[in-house]
């Protein structure tokens, strides 16, 4: 059988390479019959990946049988050990080294593979990007789903924001999808995110998660997070598993068509399989009994042959509209309603193969908002700048330098650059140019426009921090307008259970002044829950 998640592209133009610079006139080998293929090794690896165990027989990293795996080699059955024991000290050394450092957020989590199918011409009328080009398109996508603040082992019921990340192996390179569960986030200002992340995680000295003083000492402080903040503490924060949620670009993108012109786009994935969010008693209840509740669903159902699918939409906005349009594009916080901006369908994604090992396919997988292909492009959204640097630099640290020859990031397209060498260099692209050489020229892609200055910046550089101001509590005002009273009374308790666990009255008094803000009957349900006067 063939790799499960090679590179296919590559292969031909490696394996057919010689070491020995055969000169046939010189009686030299023959270079059309390669004597050594530098790929024969991990081939034979990746043949017997689906091979039971009773097939094979154990042997050492290096591949030498061994009688017995636990077996060292000692001086007589009760004297000192031998350092000649190379089955005993591999094991030993392997096992210390077996993590990679988890994520910093979005650590817990469960993955699966699937497809995008293009279902409409939307995306092929805003984009020249070829994934979007054919009605039926087929292209591979492998799935991550995931809780943000708890470690890898926390339980996925537990509430806070679900992350859900796609990455769309296309003929034109990787694109990563990676979006959140609500349409927009806790803050517009990247620098304030280690500060967010860090109060919402374990308190340095107790090692409590969450510390309820933190969590809400940051919030009560940068009020740009209060929609964020009514959306968590809704029974939207507690999703029933990872099948039963939608997910959200959050960030302002560009579509680029072949003349050049463009428009702003967020993009969304519904769930097919309908929302379903627990309530605060069923979430406390099902992370304390099944602290793995949302991989287990999610392996189960696909197991089953129940493939989950997401409907993926398009929102666009020319840069005409952009400048008119109420909140600012770029502004984290705030969301385009479908009912202004609508949606338009793509496609969909439907996952129908669990990994065969979660190691290899979830945990080494990394997504990073700056891969996408041609057609697509990033805006000066400040959060998405942020973030094109930050995920790249999060798998450098966690995975190496050279995170994407790992067969789970590995493009299904030919890469071919100047990047060389470092830690694990699986594929180091063979004898081409590691410059870009005159004499061996690297073919270059022939851009059909040309996307200098797109837009025209004028004055210098400043330093800048957002204001929060009135227009940060319109999308708060419209959410609480729209929920039934059940919803009402719902977020009202699950604050009061949340908030009324912090200690420093301060604290509690300022974030029940912002609720109030939003709507006096909300606020002064909350401070009556949790002993406030406002
Ligand atoms: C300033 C804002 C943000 C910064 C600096 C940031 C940074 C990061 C970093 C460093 C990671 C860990 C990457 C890794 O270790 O592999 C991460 C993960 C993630 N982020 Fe963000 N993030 C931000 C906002 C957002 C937004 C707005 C979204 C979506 C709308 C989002 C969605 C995700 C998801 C889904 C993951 C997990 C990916 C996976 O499954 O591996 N983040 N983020």
């Amino acid at each position: 059988m063939g790799r499960h998640f090679s590179c296919p592209a590559f292969l031909p133009q490696l394996r057919g390479i010689a070491l020995a610079s055969a000169n046939a006139a010189a009686g030299k080998r023959d270079d059309s019959q390669p004597y050594f293929n530098i790929y024969q090794g991990p081939d034979e690896q990746d043949s017997i990946i689906n091979d039971a165990s009773t097939q094979l027989e154990y042997t050492l990293s290096g591949g030498q049988p061994y009688p017995n795996p636990y077996m060292s080699d000692r001086l007589g059955t009760t004297g000192p050990l031998l350092l000649q024991s190379t089955n005993l000290i591999e094991q030993l050394a392997h096992f210390v080294r077996e993590r990679v450092p988890e994520r910093t957020v979005h650590a817990k989590g469960a993955g699966a593979h699937g497809y995008f199918e293009v279902t409409t011409d939307v995306g092929a009328n805003y984009s020249m990007a070829d994934v979007f080009s054919t009605i039926g398109k087929r292209t591979p996508v492998t799935a991550r789903f995931s809780t943000i603040a708890g470690n890898l082992g926390n339980a996925d019921s537990v509430r806070d924001l679900r992350g859900l990340a796609f990455k769309l192996r296309t003929d034109e390179g990787i694109l990563d999808w990676v979006f959140l569960n609500h349409p927009v986030f806790w803050l517009r200002d990247p620098a304030k995110f280690p500060h967010f992340i860090h109060s919402q995680k374990r308190n340095p000295q107790t090692n409590l998660l969450p510390d309820y003083n933190n969590f809400w000492d940051y919030l009560s402080a940068n009020n740009e997070s209060i929609y964020q903040v009514m959306r968590t503490l809704s029974d939207l924060g507690t999703p029933y598993g990872f099948r039963h949620m939608n997910g959200w670009s959050g960030n302002t993108f560009r579509a680029i068509k072949e003349d050049g012109s463009w428009v702003y786009l967020k993009i969304s994935a519904y769930t097919d399989q309908g929302v379903k969010n627990n309530t605060n008693a069923e979430a406390i209840l099902q992370a304390g009994q099944n602290a793995d509740f949302g991989v287990q669903d999610l392996f189960e159902a696909i197991e089953a042959g129940n493939y989950p699918s997401w409907t993926i939409y398009f929102q666009v906005m020319t840069p005409k509209e952009a400048e008119t349009f109420k909140y600012n594009i770029f502004d984290l916080t705030k969301e385009w309603l479908p009912e202004d901006v609508p949606l338009q369908e793509v496609g969909r994604i439907t996952l129908v193969q669990n990994p065969l090992n979660h190691f290899s396919e979830v945990e080494q997988i990394g997504f990073d908002p700056a891969q996408m292909p041609n057609g697509l492009a990033a805006t000066e959204d400040p959060t998405l700048q942020a973030r094109l640097f930050a995920y790249g630099d999060a798998q450098r640290y966690r995975t190496g330098v050279n995170h994407k020859q790992l067969p789970i990031n590995c493009p299904f397209n030919p890469v071919a650059n100047f990047l060389r060498d470092g830690a694990m260099s699986f594929n180091n692209q063979g004898k081409r140019p590691n410059f870009w050489s005159q004499q061996d020229l690297l073919g270059l892609e022939v851009r059909p426009y040309n996307d200098d200055n797109h837009t025209i910046w004028v004055g210098g550089a400043v330093a800048y921090v957002s204001t929060p101001s009135e227009i940060d509590f319109d999308l708060p005002r419209i959410f609480w307008n729209g929920l039934s009273e059940r919803d009402r009374d719902n977020l009202v308790s699950n604050i009061i259970w949340h908030l009324g666990q912090a200690s420093d009255t301060s604290i509690r008094t300022k974030q029940c002044q912002i609720f109030a803000h939003v709507n006096e009957t909300f606020g002064q349900l909350v401070a009556k829950g949790i002993n406030v006067t406002l």
